[in-house]
């Protein structure tokens, strides 16, 4: 084998995807509820997605020398939504809250608040953010860092009281599907109003998957700074950093970049996804966790928000094997959470029927 492999990769040569299903090379049909880790918010072979990935007339990549009507008109429409003022483009997760973290940094240096079961990236910086990676005996960044207990309140105020950032997931992903209580979100607006700098990473909650454009907003709680990826490329590599002007005025010209940031073909795939957004699939999102989620929520004892849900099982890895022989994908973290991250176009009988086969399989 040629190609690195460091996942735990699922034992399926997958050949084309419709809608919210994939197909394997011997023409088994799975309901896909894992969408790319996230990222297939529109499912596959989406008519406009296409459309765009077959254009000719476009330039995929400029850089960021040149002005850009579409990197002002996508800037535009996720400071509407994110409540920020500036917006700059990157191409993965951890590089949006690597960038974050120099933003943040550059305005308040100091002591860095994450939570016990973060997961914020695996570049250095994000990776020396993720509580998940405490035991990997790699080099981490030259900050004082600390965990706080995950829904812990307390702990929060007091290790918040000399922290100069604080990064956090509204809902953990990879830590277990686990929502943060309204006494944290409480606290954090406390720590912010004394001029701590809030970095929310909605890399996984944002971008609609709660219901809400960003997860945060169900606590009615704006952060200082938004980071953006997964889905927000309908399926090609561009992530964001939302930021309000205090934390943008402080910078400058060449402290942080990209070559490849924001690059026209994603910005123009965002403008969908956007617009598919306000005008169909978050009010989707909000009618299927409310007819659907909801009917199941007590019974498998569902976490999470909207499209964002997780539940235990005895065993992960035996519970996705059945599954998958059923013709249901799904994702396990932390061995036994079965982690569910489906396109937003599902269907509330496609997801009814999952959850009858899971309750079924438990
Ligand atoms: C909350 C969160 N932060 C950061 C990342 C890192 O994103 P990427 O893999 O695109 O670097 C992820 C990826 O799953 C994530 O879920």
């Amino acid at each position: 084998m040629d190609f690195l492999n460091i996942y735990p990769t699922i034992p399926v040569q997958i050949k084309r995807g419709e809608g919210p299903y994939l197909f394997s090379s011997s023409g088994k049909k799975y309901l896909d509820l894992i969408g790319g880790i996230g990222v297939n918010v529109l499912g596959y072979r989406d008519p406009e997605v296409m459309s765009i990935l077959g254009e000719a007339g476009i330039i995929p990549h400029l850089s960021n020398l040149y002005m850009h009507t579409l990197r002002e008109d996508i800037s535009m429409r996720l400071n509407k939504l994110c409540g920020s003022d500036r917006v700059f483009f990157t191409n993965s997760g951890t590089e949006s809250n690597e960038a974050a973290l120099k933003f943040a940094w550059k305005m308040n240096p100091g002591k860095i608040l994450s939570f016990e079961g973060s997961f914020h990236g695996r570049s250095l910086g994000s990776f020396s953010l993720s509580h998940l990676f405490i035991h990997q005996d790699f080099p981490r960044i030259d900050a004082p860092v600390d965990f706080v207990r995950w829904n812990n309140p307390r702990d929060l105020r007091e290790k918040g009281r000399d922290a100069s950032i604080i990064i956090l997931e509204p809902i953990q992903g990879a830590g277990g599907v686990r929502v943060m209580n309204k006494e944290c979100f409480g606290v954090l607006k406390e720590l912010k109003k004394r001029g701590t700098i809030v970095i929310a990473d909605e890399i996984q909650s944002g971008l609609g998957r709660t219901g809400e454009f960003l997860a945060c907003s169900h606590n009615d709680f704006q952060p200082d700074v938004v980071t953006l990826a997964k889905g927000l490329g309908g399926g090609i590599p561009l992530g964001a950093v939302c930021m309000k002007e205090e934390i943008a005025s402080n910078l400058k010209i060449g402290d942080h970049g990209s070559t490849m940031g924001g690059n026209l073909k994603a910005l123009r795939l965002a403008g969908v996804v956007l617009e598919r957004l306000l005008n169909q699939l978050m009010e989707h999102i909000r009618d299927i966790e409310n007819s659907v989620v909801e009917r199941y929520r007590s019974g498998l004892e569902i976490r999470g928000r909207g499209l964002f849900l997780g539940f235990d099982v005895a065993n992960g890895e035996d519970f996705a094997r059945i599954m998958r022989e059923k013709g249901y994908l799904v994702n396990i973290v932390r061995k036994n959470t079965v982690r569910l991250l489906p396109p937003y176009i599902i269907r509330k009988e496609e997801l009814t029927e999952f959850f009858d086969v899971a309750g079924e399989v438990i």
